[in-house]
Formats: C-alpha cells, structure tokens, sequence
C-alpha cells in the first residue's frame, strides 16, 4: 500500500540541516539497552534500564536506543518508561519492517521530547534467501512502506539494511537511495556479523557515497560488531569515510563478542583529533562511572587490560616505564586519567565524612539516587566504615549498587551465622524478616558454606533455584575490600541474575541469592505467568 509522506517540520529540517552542515561532529548512538542486553546473561529490569538511561545522558550521547518495543511487554515497558523520564537525549525504538513492530515502537517512545523510530531489515544474499525468503524488489518494497509508515508517526527516521557488509554493492546502494527518498534522516550501515576489515569498508563508505543520490543530505551512520576485534577500527575508518553517527555500546557488551566500544571510539577520536579532524559531544569525565556502572548491572565484569576503563589502563608496572613517568607522564600516557573520569586519589571518604560529602562522591559517580536511598546508603557506609579502614570509590559503588537492588523485599536478611571448617560439614543459620515484621529462622547443613546458606533461603522462602554461575571479585584493593559476588540463576525455565555485596563473602552471596528470590516472588504476586524458554530468547529475556 503506498503511503502518504510527510514533510519534515521547519524546525527539525533546520536542526537537521544545521547538523548536517557542523559535519565534523560524530553524533554518538548508544545502544547499551538494546543491542548490548541481548549479549547472553546481560538483561536488565526496567529500573537498571532507567538508571543506565540517565547515565547516559550525563554522559551526553546523542541518541539512547531504549529498546526494541515490540521483543516483548517488558521491553515495550522499559522503553516508554525511558522516555517519559529521561530527559535530553533523543530516545529511539527499534523495529522490524513490520506495521505492529512501528506501531510499539511509537508508542513507547512517544512520551521523550526527542523521539527516533529505527526500522530493519536485512539485506545480503544470505538473510533474503535463508531467513526472510524474500526477493531483492520485496526487501526494497517493504523497508519503503515501513518508513513512510513510520514517517507518518515521526520526523526522525533510521534505517539499517542488516548486514550491509555482506550485501552486493549495487543492491545495497538500491536499498539505500529507496530509504532516504521515502523518508529515512538516517542510513545506518550494520556490519551485523564483524566480518568487514577496514579498508574494504572504506570502499563501501566510498561507493555509497558516490552512488546514492541524496546521501549527502542525510546522517551515515555505522554500527560494528566486534566478531573478528575489528569493531571499533571499522567505526573509525567508516567516520573517516563520512559516516557521522557511530552507534556502540559501554564496555562494549552486546551479542557474541559485543559491539563497538563507546569509551574507546570516543576517546580514539579525542586523543587522536589532529588525525580524524573530527569530535564528539561526549563528557569524556563520565565515561569510566558509566563503565564502571554498567558492569556492576549487567555482571559484565571490565578486563583489568580493557582500553580506556580496564584496571590496568593507567597503571605502570615496569620500572622504565616510571621511571620515564616520573620524568614526564606523557612519555608513556596518551590520556590522562582524570580525562576518563578515574580519580587519581582514589581513597575518598572516611569514617568521619559526612552525609553531604557522602553524596556529592556518590553523585560524582554517576549514581542519581533519591533520599530515601540516599539515608539507606549512606547508613551502610558508616557501618562499613566502622568494619574497613580505607574506603574506595568501588566501596561507594558496591554500597549504592547493594542498596539499589535490595530496596524491596518481600523478604529482608536480619542476621545470618554460618560455620565450616576443613574437618566438619558447613552449616547456616539464618534470620529473614517478612513485610508484616514477623521473623522465620532456619537452619541448614551442606558441604560448603555457600550451599549451606543458600538452601537455610530456598527453606525459608520456598523457592528453589538452580544456581549456574557464581562470580566473586573484589570491589577495591586491600584485605579488607568487600567482595561482590554475581550470581545467575534459573527458575521455571528463566534466567535471573543477582547481586550483592559485602566484607563478608558468605553473606554477599546470601544478599545476590535473596535479591533474586525476591524478585520471583514480586513477579509472581504481580500475576506474571512463566514464559516459555524458547518465547524468552527470542524476546529480550526482561528479567
Ligand atoms: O547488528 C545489526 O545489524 C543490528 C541492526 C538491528 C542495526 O543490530
Ligand atoms: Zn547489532
């Protein structure tokens, strides 16, 4: 059905004209909440979502794509709830070819003051003959009525022919000139499996450039996945070649091997401006709290010898190397720490500081927590005060991240006491306190002391969980650094993930084990019904 095309606003033609002309600023897409949740065991609840959201938006990104609306209801949710609250960014929805899929995604990003419908589909000799079953002059014919149909609900249309980089020249120049005649003010170029190399994508850039009538009047934009480690060099090669959106992810999380990673895309560009001649609109200060956020959410740990955000990336352990530090730091620093937002003078608060000092640091960090989560915090850090000599930023960030997801119960630790030893079976004895105040003790004796506490929990909430992956590292440095553990665990078919934090390790584990306890039974109470597993993957497993 052919549809009626609107014209664009004189406003946003204007913005976007502006845009185009300041054409040295590469707007950053970011695409954490969506393309990074589906990374296996990185989904998120529409609260961590929101928190990641705003991060974001401190970080000053450009686009935030929220979601894909249409996945399931708790993505359609986490999407609208991003864009009613947050503010600043544009908030985009992804969505296939489809008229229900447009229609979700409209609805839930409607409420932002900046909205962006994304619509896909894919374009290369394998995904026409192996999964759509679909002839080039249908592909074309599809993604031409989904953007006029979106246009007919938004200004501001993307559009991605999945798989670019895989797919014949001449059909994906095709593709493209279709798109942005029916409507589309961005053309994403998807290296959807990280097979491209740099130099071949620039002549992709190239040709598209030359052979698409109308492509200097919209936004390029690219979108690498990091399959074969080239992600983020292709992003750059195709910004040089023109492309002046780059879509990545924090950390780089996201399917298989992730996507292109933010923080090093931004700060390649900075670091190296005199080269790429270009800039980003990024407060690069916020990129190590976001990072550092986004891992303690998703359980998606940095690699200590991760670019930009990895422990490592500013320590120097051979002694040429401080030596020629201490002579000058940019005999073997490029960027400067403070320029990622890693404080130099990492041991900040103490004993003595005080609930205003307290929050400013945990604001520093990139946390915007509201009072009654500022009190519960800022309780836990003088009680963790009284146990630690030296208190880190990571202590800060374990207490807010503990804080956040144990906020509601139904049911709340008390007290808990567990034994082992080489010589004897462990066994835990453990209080819980219900929402009516009443408490339930229990006692339990395994082989370690982990299962030990574990199942006094599954006894005094009758919830049994199969637990899959227990992850423990340490929040800073030092004997007496709390340990963070990381729990996923299944239930009736469904992958959940829980966190909790403490000097104790026992106990940390006990709080992630409990954490996830809660939150089946608020789903249960909340008349949710179990999905299928096959239903969850293909939806993006909300949990
Ligand atoms: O990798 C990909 O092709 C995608 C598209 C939906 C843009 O994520
Ligand atoms: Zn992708």
């Amino acid at each position: 059905m052919a549809r009626k095309l609107i014209l664009l606003k004189p406003n946003y033609k204007k913005q976007h004209e502006n845009y185009i002309m300041e054409n040295n600023t590469v707007k950053i897409f970011d695409t954490t909440l969506r393309d990074g949740e589906q990374a296996p065991g990185c989904s998120m609840t529409v609260r961590e979502k929101l928190r990641i959201s705003k991060a974001l938006s401190d970080l000053n990104v450009d686009i935030i794509e929220a979601g894909f609306p249409a996945a399931s209801p708790g993505d359609f949710n986490a999407v609208k709830t991003i864009a009613d609250e947050n503010r600043g960014p544009i908030i985009c929805g992804l969505a296939r070819c489809h008229s229900e899929d447009i229609e979700k995604a409209y609805k839930a990003i409607k409420g932002a003051d900046n909205h962006r419908i994304h619509v896909f589909v894919a374009t290369s000799a394998i995904h026409r003959e192996y999964k759509l079953k679909m002839a080039k002059e249908e592909i074309i014919k599809s993604a031409v009525n989904s953007i006029a149909h979106a246009r007919e609900l938004v200004e501001d249309i993307e559009f991605s022919p999945e798989d670019a980089s895989r797919t014949e020249l001449s059909f994906l120049a095709e593709v493209v000139e279709a798109a942005i005649e029916a409507g589309a003010s961005t053309v994403n170029i998807p290296d959807t499996v990280g097979y491209t190399v740099p130099s071949e994508f620039k002549k992709l850039f190239e040709y598209l450039k030359k052979n698409v009538k109308g492509i200097d009047d919209i936004t390029l934009s690219v979108h690498c996945h990091d399959d074969l480690g080239m992600s983020v060099a292709n992003s750059l090669t195709a910004a040089r070649s023109g492309a002046r959106q780059i879509e990545c992810t924090i950390n780089g999380i996201g399917e298989r091997a992730g996507n292109c990673s933010l923080e090093e895309v931004v700060m390649a560009i900075k670091t190296r401006s005199e080269f790429f001649n270009l800039k980003t609109n990024i407060k690069t200060n916020r990129l190590y709290p976001t990072a550092r956020l986004v891992a303690g959410i998703t359980g998606m740990n940095i690699p200590r010898n991760k670019a930009i955000v990895g422990e490592n990336a500013f320590s120097h352990e051979a002694g040429i190397h401080q030596h020629g530090m201490l002579q000058h730091s940019s005999t073997y620093e490029i960027m400067r720490p403070d320029d990622v937002g890693i404080s130099q003078s990492n041991l900040v608060l103490g004993k003595h500081s005080g609930r205003h000092a307290f929050r400013e640091r945990v604001t520093d960090l990139g946390f915007d927590i509201d009072e009654f989560e500022t009190n519960r915090a800022f309780n836990e850090f003088k009680k963790l005060a009284d146990l630690k000599k030296d208190m880190y930023d990571g202590d800060i960030e374990a207490i807010i991240m503990n804080v956040d997801s144990s906020s509601s119960g139904p049911w709340v630790l008390k007290s808990m006491q567990v034994t082992s030893g080489t010589e004897q079976s462990a066994s835990a004895k453990i209080t819980l306190i219900d929402e009516n105040a009443k408490e339930k003790t229990v006692k339990s004796n395994a082989s370690g002391p982990i299962e030990a506490a574990f199942k006094a929990l599954e006894t005094a909430t009758n919830i049994q969980l199969t637990l899959k992956k227990f992850d423990l590292h340490s929040a800073t440095t030092g004997d007496d650094a709390q340990g963070e553990v990381i729990i996923t665990t299944e239930f009736e078919g469904r992958s959940y993930r829980g966190h909790g934090v403490s000097v104790d390790i026992v106990e940390a584990g006990s709080r992630a084990y409990l954490e996830v306890i809660n939150r089946i039974l608020r789903r249960q109470r909340s008349g949710v019904k179990s999905t299928s597993k096959k239903k969850i993957k293909k939806s993006a497993n909300i949990i």
